[in-house]
C-alpha cells in the first residue's frame, strides 16, 4: 500500500478542508495518508517512509503562507527526489485567463524561492468566509469580490471549490506514483 504525506497551509480554513477532502480521496484509493499542518512546524521526519508527498497552501495578497515555505525550502532536496504535487489554492483559480497566470506566476515565484521542484501542480478554487474576516479583511476582500463579480454578503460563507476536479488531480497523481500492476 502506498504512503503520501500530505503537508498544508491555512489562514481561514479552506486549505485544511481541501487537503482533508485529498486525504479521503486517497485512502479511497487504498493509500496509507498522513497529514499535517505546516503551522504546527513538521520536521523532515514526515516524509519517511513516505511514496508521495502533496502540499497544499493558499494565497493571500499574492503569497502562500510562510511556515509552508519553511517546509519545502528545508526539504527541497527530498522533495525533489520523489513524486511530489502542490495544490495551490486561490480566487484567481477561478478567474479569467489573466487571473489563472497571475496565480500561476505566484506558484512559479513560491518553487523559485524554496528550490522545490514539483511534478504535478492544481489551482483549485477556495472559499470567502465573510464571518471569519475581521474588519480590515472584510473591507479587502469585499472589494476583491467586487471587482470580480463574485458574491460578497457581509457574514456570509462561499465555497467555489471544486471537488470533482480535485479528485480528478489526485487520480492522476495516485495513478503517475503507482500504476495498476
Ligand atoms: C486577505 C486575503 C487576501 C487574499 N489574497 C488573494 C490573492 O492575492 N490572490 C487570490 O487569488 N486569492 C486571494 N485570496 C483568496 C484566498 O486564497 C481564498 O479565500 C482561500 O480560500 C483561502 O484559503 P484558506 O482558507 O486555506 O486560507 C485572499 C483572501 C484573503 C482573505
Amino acid at each position: 500500500m502506498p504512503t503520501i504525506a500530505i503537508i498544508y497551509a491555512t489562514t481561514e480554513g479552506q486549505t485544511r478542508k481541501i487537503a482533508k477532502a485529498a486525504r479521503n480521496h486517497f485512502l479511497e484509493l487504498h493509500w496509507a495518508t498522513r497529514l499535517f499542518d505546516a503551522a504546527d512546524r513538521p520536521g523532515a521526519d514526515v516524509l519517511d517512509g513516505a511514496d508521495a508527498a502533496l502540499l497544499a497552501g493558499s494565497l493571500h495578497a499574492h503569497h502562500y503562507q510562510k511556515a509552508l515555505a519553511h517546509f519545502a525550502k528545508d526539504n527541497a532536496a527530498r522533495l525533489n527526489a520523489m513524486p511530489t504535487a502542490f495544490c495551490a489554492v486561490s480566487l484567481s483559480a477561478m478567474g479569467d485567463e489573466e487571473e489563472k497566470e497571475g496565480a500561476e506566476r505566484c506558484a512559479r515565484k513560491f518553487f523559485d524561492e524554496t528550490g522545490w521542484s514539483p511534478g504535478a501542480v492544481h489551482h483549485a478554487a477556495g472559499a470567502l468566509m465573510f464571518a471569519k474576516y475581521d474588519f480590515f479583511r472584510a473591507w479587502i476582500v469585499k472589494r476583491i469580490a467586487q471587482d470580480r463579480g463574485l458574491p460578497s454578503e457581509s457574514g456570509d460563507d462561499y465555497e467555489f471549490t471544486d471537488w470533482t476536479a480535485l479528485n480528478a488531480f489526485c487520480d492522476d497523481f495516485a495513478l503517475s506514483v503507482a500504476p495498476p500492476a
